[in-house]
């Protein structure tokens, strides 16, 4: 990646605005998961080592935008934050109106994601975000694939751009895996919706030599086998889709292998009766939440061999046992691998340090679609804004 670093700017005494994805869960006002916090704290240590006053922007969640709901502050996140560091960190509930922020201070600025334009990419925004400060460091690698006024507009309107070190850990670790992989190289992509994933599965289909389905998009494409799922979430108008990546697979001879059974139930309770059936004998009221154990053995045979493992997306409805035994076996299948093993996507790295497995895995990314758009080969927009700030 082409990007300036922190190394090659003066920050004493400078006031630093830095991007960063906090994206987490949070439950009850409480962070539940805090590997992206975590993982921007030397970023943010970098800056205060080297004298700068720190300011925090980020989002959490999907809110509308010009609408504040409680259930998107980022007030939580600056809390656990202050913890994690050792030092208070300040929240800042309204930015545009400015920050207050010192040499030695961090500051967290209210979720973007509330202010009119930020997803429109608005330049004026962007140009406000910019003037917060010296220098605007990007290290938000988990949303570097949204072109919006915090991630790429105010790159473009800063007077000092530069990439921060996760950044560049991340962009290194999905090149690497993109270059050079080790074969078989296979991808274990679940989550519940084709819609949302379409273009990477296509994509990938173009560079693994096996893909495997789960969650909700593995109904998608069991009905488009000629299964019967029930009541199972099913994307109807994407079955085409399906079976046109089905035989794309078939012609590129790539493994799409289908699970064979699931765990279905009439609704996704916690303890719910579970049913594991074979993927033929479903009712018209059973709902699959889960891939079934005879499907782990087969995919355990087909990940045998593999030399590099890719996983986003949990293959089940992990948070509510008992559907989260699918994706505990997968997570136990790479962590017993030979295999590199790289997991990316919020829900997948929670549900890997949910199981206690996080050690146990070659690469954790704080990305979910910025990790799979780079193995897709795309720029992202954060990226080449970075390289234009170089040059
Ligand atoms: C993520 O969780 O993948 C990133 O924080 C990006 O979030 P978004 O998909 O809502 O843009």
């Amino acid at each position: 990646m082409k990007a300036l670093t922190m190394n090659d700017v003066d920050m004493k005494g400078k006031r630093v605005v830095m991007r960063v994805d906090v994206n987490v869960p949070i439950k009850d006002g409480v962070v539940k998961s805090d590997k992206r916090i975590r993982a921007v704290l030397p970023t943010i240590r970098k800056a205060l080592d080297a004298g700068a006053g720190v300011i925090l922007l980020a989002h959490l969640g999907r809110p509308t935008e010009g609408v504040f709901e409680e259930q998107f502050s980022l007030r939580p996140v600056a809390e656990h934050m202050s913890g994690l560091l050792g030092m208070p960190v300040a929240f800042c509930a309204d930015p545009l109106n400015g920050v207050d922020c010192q040499p030695g201070q961090v500051v967290l600025c209210e979720n973007v994601r509330f202010f009119k334009g930020e997803k429109k990419n608005s330049e004026e925004l962007a140009a406000k975000y910019a003037a917060m400060g010296d220098v605007y460091v990007m290290d938000a690698f988990g949303a570097a694939h949204r072109a919006q006024a915090s991630t790429e507009g105010a790159l473009r309107k800063a007077a000092k751009a530069v990439a921060g070190p996760l950044m560049f850990a991340e962009m290194e670790a999905a090149t690497r895996l993109l270059d050079q992989p080790k074969r078989p190289l296979y991808a274990i992509i679940g989550g519940s919706k084709v819609s949302t994933k379409l273009t990477v599965l296509e994509n990938l289909l173009k560079q693994v030599d096996g893909l495997i389905v789960g969650g909700g998009i593995a109904n998608t494409f069991l009905e488009a086998a000629g299964c019967s799922m029930g009541a199972s979430l099913v994307e109807k108008d994407l079955i085409p889709e399906a079976k046109r990546l089905i035989e794309m697979a078939k012609e590129r001879g790539v493994l799409l292998p289908l699970p064979t059974d699931v765990v279905v139930a009439p609704a996704l309770d916690r303890g719910a009766e579970a049913v594991t059936k074979p993927v033929s004998a479903l009712a018209a009221d059973d709902s699959a939440f889960d891939i079934g154990p005879a499907t782990v053995a087969e995919y355990a045979k087909i990940l045998a061999n593999a030399q590099t493992i890719v996983w986003n997306g949990p293959v089940g409805a992990f948070e509510t046992a008992p559907f989260d035994k699918g994706s505990k076996a997968i997570a136990e299948l790479l962590a017993q691998s030979q295999a590199y093993t790289l997991v990316c996507g919020g829900d997948t790295v929670a549900a890997v340090e949910a199981f206690g497995l996080a050690p146990k895995m070659g690469y954790l990314s704080t990305g979910g679609g910025a990790f799979l758009e780079v193995l897709e080969g795309k720029t992202l927009p954060a990226v080449a804004a970075l390289a234009d700030a170089a040059k």
